[in-house]
């Protein structure tokens, strides 16, 4: 292993095994680009506080933008191309190339500056680099889901409380349901990165730094809007990745909902869609078999999403203050949490956008008259029934239609009267359908195709904006 950034205080070599236990770099390496740019802006720093020669920061410039260029190429030493070296980690990673590509003047870099601080700084641009991704991908599922739901806003399926028939819906209107979830997980990600978004450069180790730093430059120099205002917290602050892991669990749940939603509906046993063969596979057996592991894999994905939650609030709690070596921990929870939000989001993109939909079997399915009997009770309400004996007049209807398997709609006038005497309306029940239900439900947010449609072109316009 290399030097060490820290080697003079020992006289004894680190235990082999320790170092290979206590190592970040196979992980953390992840994060050189951000601890280049970091270093970028030290630079300045130190020349302005006279710690640097104007010549020694031009070397440093230099070498970071060596570096940098390095990194970029498709022969980046991180990318890939033959084993990591063994390294403790990133930082010493930077330090120790950078000492090769701009000479003496890089051993002046670390001067009023701890690791402590670049790593929380490493770890939020590293997060804000991937920001625009996030967004972008957000946004096109959710415009997917809003050109479903616009396509299909006309195509009826029961809609299922308890997983048992309730009422008619429109299938527009299910996917809009997910679009709305996500809508908001947008709004807690905005909210969530506005606290990522906070400068820790100048801390320190932990008691804030010696050297005379014009914090806002820094900032300005490295894209922050805001500045930590206490050293000891901004050194061992994880809040910020806590909260992104939080809504990435969230959306990971609320994608784990819908996935188990399609493959419900892309089996044989309700048949309203049919996977895209971009995104389902078969099986090495049963040559019939096309399964839905895509969206098995975005439900199953989500309990990655959890763990990674669990993985760093419980690493928090009981940190005494202020940086503990516990807090390397926090670095694969959030790179796994980000890059499995990532995959999910870009997945399930791709399945919306290649289902096709069974309009005939939703049709069928849709058309079960159980799933009219709050709308005709309601037309007993009309005529002067209170609900309460609505719900029992139509309770018996339904039970002799299970028991004579038969459909209200086709009951004679006769056995109308004889159910419900005085029933004005025995045609109108005959002509109830599922498109009449759902024609009724027009109010905001209803499930009449004319929200649903409303609805669809609101939630495509705003991913536009997202
Ligand atoms: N690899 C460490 C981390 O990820 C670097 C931070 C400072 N290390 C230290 N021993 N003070 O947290």
């Amino acid at each position: 292993m290399a030097e060490k950034l820290w080697g003079g205080r020992f006289t004894k070599a680190i235990a082999p095994e320790f170092e290979r236990f206590s190592e970040s770099f196979s992980y953390d390496h992840r994060l050189a680009l951000a601890e280049v740019r970091g270093s970028r802006a030290h630079v300045g720093a130190l020349q302005r506080a006279g710690i640097v020669s104007e010549q020694e920061a031009g070397a440093l410039r230099e070498g970071l933008q060596r570096l940098e260029a390095e990194l970029r190429g498709p022969a980046s030493p991180l990318n890939g191309n033959g084993p990591l070296p063994e390294l403790e980690d990133v930082h010493t990673w930077v330090a120790q190339r950078l000492e090769q590509l701009a000479g003496p003047a890089a051993r002046k870099l670390q001067t009023g500056r701890s690791r402590n601080e670049q790593v929380a700084l490493d770890l939020r641009l590293y997060l804000i680099d991937h920001k625009e991704q996030l967004f972008a991908l957000l946004a096109r599922l959710l415009g997917n889901l809003g050109r479903f739901a616009e396509t299909y806003a006309e195509v009826l399926i029961p809609g299922y409380t308890h997983l048992q028939r309730a009422q008619p819906v429109s299938l527009g209107h299910h996917a809009l349901a997910y679009a709305e979830m996500l809508l908001r997980d947008t709004a807690r990600l905005r909210d969530a990165y506005s606290r990522v978004e906070v400068l820790p450069l100048g801390s320190g180790a932990l008691a804030g730094s010696t050297l005379n730093l014009d914090r806002e430059l820094l900032a300005k120099e490295l894209g922050f809007t805001k500045l930590s205002q206490n050293s000891l917290d901004a050194v061992s602050d994880r809040d910020f990745a806590c909260e992104l892991t939080f809504v990435f669990a969230l959306l990971g749940v609320h994608l784990s909902r819908f996935a188990e939603d399609w493959i419900l509906y892309s089996s044989a046993e309700f048949n309203f869609l049919l996977m895209g063969d971009e995104y389902a596979t078969g099986s090495s057996l049963m040559p019939q078999k096309k399964n839905a592991d895509a969206l098995e894999l975005i439900r199953g994905k989500s309990a990655r999403q959890v763990g990674n939650l669990t993985r760093l609030l419980t690493l928090l709690k009981g940190l005494p203050m202020a940086y503990n070596r516990d807090l390397q921990e926090d670095k694969e929870a959030m790179f796994d949490a980000l890059q499995t939000v990532l995959g999910v989001l870009r997945i399930a993109a791709g399945v919306v956008e290649t289902t096709q939909v069974r309009a005939d079997r939703a049709a069928r399915a849709a058309d079960d008259p159980a799933l009219l009997a709050t709308d005709l009770a309601d037309l007993l309400v009309e005529n002067g029934v209170a609900f309460r004996d609505a719900h029992e007049i139509v309770g018996h209807v339904i039970s002799k239609c299970v028991a004579e398997e038969r459909d209200f709609r086709a009951f004679s006038t006769a056995e109308w009267a004889e159910i419900a005497p005085g029933f004005l309306s025995p045609e109108r029940a005959a002509a109830l359908t599922a498109a009449i239900s759902v024609g009724r439900r027009n109010s905001l947010g209803g499930t009449s195709i004319e929200q649903v449609r409303a609805q669809a072109r609101r939630i495509v316009e705003v991913a536009t904006r997202l």
